[in-house]
């Protein structure tokens, strides 16, 4: 017990300097906690124009949490912003400053060759020592790590949308991940002042794999003609408890990510009846009705 608490709080320790590779809705989350957590980072992405915008945003969120944690005090708030964003620079070029990381987290576009190539690069420059995590939601890490020599330090930090208010990280150990690197992550994780829970390298680890076929089979409900989306939302809020329907839910995550996810389970198990793909949201997919987003999606918003 005495080794193994040794040995975390070194791994704690170890963790300090990060990386986060794509300045999108994810990669920037992640970049303001670890932040705000005392951690320095550096994020990155392909411009220094998306670069701006991620920092803007950034400095945007924390001010909002800034007013909430100090209403008493807007100083002390002001000071706080000021703090963390000292924690932060940005770059657009990760070869360069992975020198210097103990941990790089991915959050970048969700395409397997592109995230094998940033991580076949960035294995020849990146120290010994550094351990890679992807935050991919619908990709085998096993199948990320492969472009890498390092599968031992490899594994995966799934969070989750919008980042600085949701708790879980699912922290993934794929069959090479090490216990030392699958223990640093979940002491990672902690010092982010989330809750990490351990999971197998399956398709949709556990949230995502409980959710996708969830909603897919309220679109099946309602595709056979028994219920409507209004009645199916209301009866799943009101009598499930579920802050959101599976309709509301598909529209705020966005039905091209929906169906990108339920397309790649589906061509890698098509037997499987959970993974069953569905005609009403390929069509309006095609139609350009991604959700919330895109103002249509199941629902017009204005
Ligand atoms: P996003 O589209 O908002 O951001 C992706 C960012 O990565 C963009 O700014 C893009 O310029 C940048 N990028 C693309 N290729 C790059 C490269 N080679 N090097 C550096 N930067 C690059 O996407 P989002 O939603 O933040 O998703 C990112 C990842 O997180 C995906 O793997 C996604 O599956 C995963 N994820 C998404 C969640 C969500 O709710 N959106 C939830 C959990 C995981």
């Amino acid at each position: 017990q005495y080794i193994r608490s040794l040995s975390s709080s070194a791994a704690l320790q170890a963790i300090k300097h990060v990386t986060v590779i794509g300045g999108g809705l994810m990669g920037a989350g992640i970049a303001q906690v670890a932040a705000s957590t005392g951690h320095s980072v550096v994020l990155v992405d392909t411009s220094e124009d998306i670069l701006k915008k991620s920092a803007k945003g950034i400095e945007a969120s924390l001010k909002r949490v800034a007013k909430k944690k100090f209403a008493e005090k807007p100083e002390d708030g002001e000071a706080f912003v000021q703090k963390v964003l000292k924690n932060v620079s940005t770059s657009s070029d990760a070869a360069s400053v992975v020198q210097g990381t103990d941990l790089v987290v991915e959050a970048i576009v969700e395409n397997l060759k592109v995230k094998q190539d940033l991580f076949g690069a960035l294995d020849k420059v990146a120290p010994e020592h550094t351990i890679f995590a992807s935050n991919t939601s619908s990709l085998q890490i096993a199948d990320i790590a492969s472009s890498t020599a390092r599968l031992d330090r490899f594994g995966g930090l799934h969070f989750f949308n919008p980042v600085p208010m949701m708790k879980l990280v699912e922290v993934i150990k794929a069959p090479a991940t090490s216990q030392q690197t699958f223990d640093a992550l979940l002491e990672f994780s902690k010092a982010l002042g989330k809750h990490p829970v351990s999971c197998k390298d399956t398709p949709g680890f556990i949230v995502n794999r409980l959710l996708v076929p969830y909603m897919m089979e309220a679109v099946r409900l309602h595709e056979r003609g028994h219920g409507s989306k209004e009645d199916i939302d209301v009866a799943m809020r009101l009598g499930a408890g579920y802050p959101m329907g599976p309709f509301e839910l598909l529209d705020y995550v966005g039905l091209d990510t929906s169906k990108f996810i339920i397309d790649g389970w589906h061509a890698m198990d098509p037997d499987n009846p959970l993974f069953g793909t569905s005609p009403l949201l390929n069509k309006l997919v095609s139609e350009g009705k991604l959700g919330k987003k895109t103002g249509e999606g199941f629902y017009k918003y204005k």
